[in-house]
């Protein structure tokens, strides 16, 4: 049964929450750690947040694993990161058919090493028949790199003569992402009180929510989440538009407006 935060009516739920995991490194500076143990504590919230959408009825959770700017980080970390999430993958699939969560992956899999690769292509076929749930983990993912690989890809069509340039508008270019049928975010979370998107979803964030926290990502847990989803259920959508937020006012002038 789907339950969320009391105050939160199930209407009021985002679909898609996608979420900037920032802060592994200072939280385990602030403990005197080396930088894994933060990013060990982080793999922690992400499970507790996948749980937690799933109990609240969010059905797509896009989280910002490994950007293509992390390749730049210290090999050492690059390589636990890697182990990480092969293990995170190992360990996680019994819970993600348990509970029937389809995983998915965007952003460039062939950068992967290929362990990582392997895993992640048996879990996503293992996983590709749920549609309720779905764990979407951008890895060597940039928004900028989306967005070329999408124009690259509709530069190929209209060479071939399978696409008239003017044909091209803003469904097309979607169309041409990586993952097209997911729907866009709703929410965006960013951790550790940065106040910056950082190359993730670029396309996709043009109208969601932003929630920012000070809470560092190995400390987002359901209560935070639960926040969050709070935060949201508080804010007026308005996709660039005017809102009327009083229908019988609107109704009156609906009604001296019509010729
Ligand atoms: C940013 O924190 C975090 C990352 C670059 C990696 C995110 C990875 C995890 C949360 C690990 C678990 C994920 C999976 C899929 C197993 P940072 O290192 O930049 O923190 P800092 O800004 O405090 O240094």
């Amino acid at each position: 049964m789907k339950t969320a935060p009391k105050s939160v009516p199930n209407s009021a739920v985002p679909r898609h929450v996608a979420i900037i995991m920032d802060g592994n490194g200072r939280w385990a500076r602030r403990r005197g750690l080396a930088r894994i143990h933060g990013h060990r504590e982080g793999a922690e919230s992400l499970r507790a947040v996948l749980r937690a959408c799933r109990t609240t009825g969010v059905a797509y959770l896009t989280v910002y694993a490994f950007s293509s700017e992390n390749w730049a980080r210290p090999r050492d970390e690059v390589n636990a990161l890697m182990s990480l999430l092969v293990r995170f993958l190992r360990r996680e699939e019994k819970e993600l058919h348990d509970n029937r969560v389809r995983l998915r992956h965007i952003g460039r899999l062939a950068d992967l090493p290929k362990t990582v690769q392997r895993e992640l292509n048996r879990v996503m076929a293992a996983t590709a028949g749920y549609e309720e749930h779905q764990l979407v983990l951008a890895l060597s993912y940039g928004g900028r790199e989306e967005i070329v690989h999408a124009a690259r890809r509709i530069a190929q069509r209209v060479k071939q003569g399978d696409l008239d340039p003017d044909a091209v508008d803003a469904a097309v270019v979607a169309q041409h992402l990586y993952a097209p049928d997911i729907p866009d975010p709703d929410l965006m979370i960013r951790t550790s009180g940065e106040m910056r998107i950082s190359n993730f979803l670029l396309w996709q964030l043009s109208y969601s929510e932003l929630y920012v926290t000070d809470t560092l990502w190995p400390d987002f847990r359901e209560r935070e989440f639960a926040a969050a989803l709070e935060a949201y259920a508080g804010r007026h959508r308005r996709f660039g538009k005017v809102e009327e937020r009083n229908p019988r006012r609107a109704r009156r002038r609906g009604a001296a407006d019509r010729p």
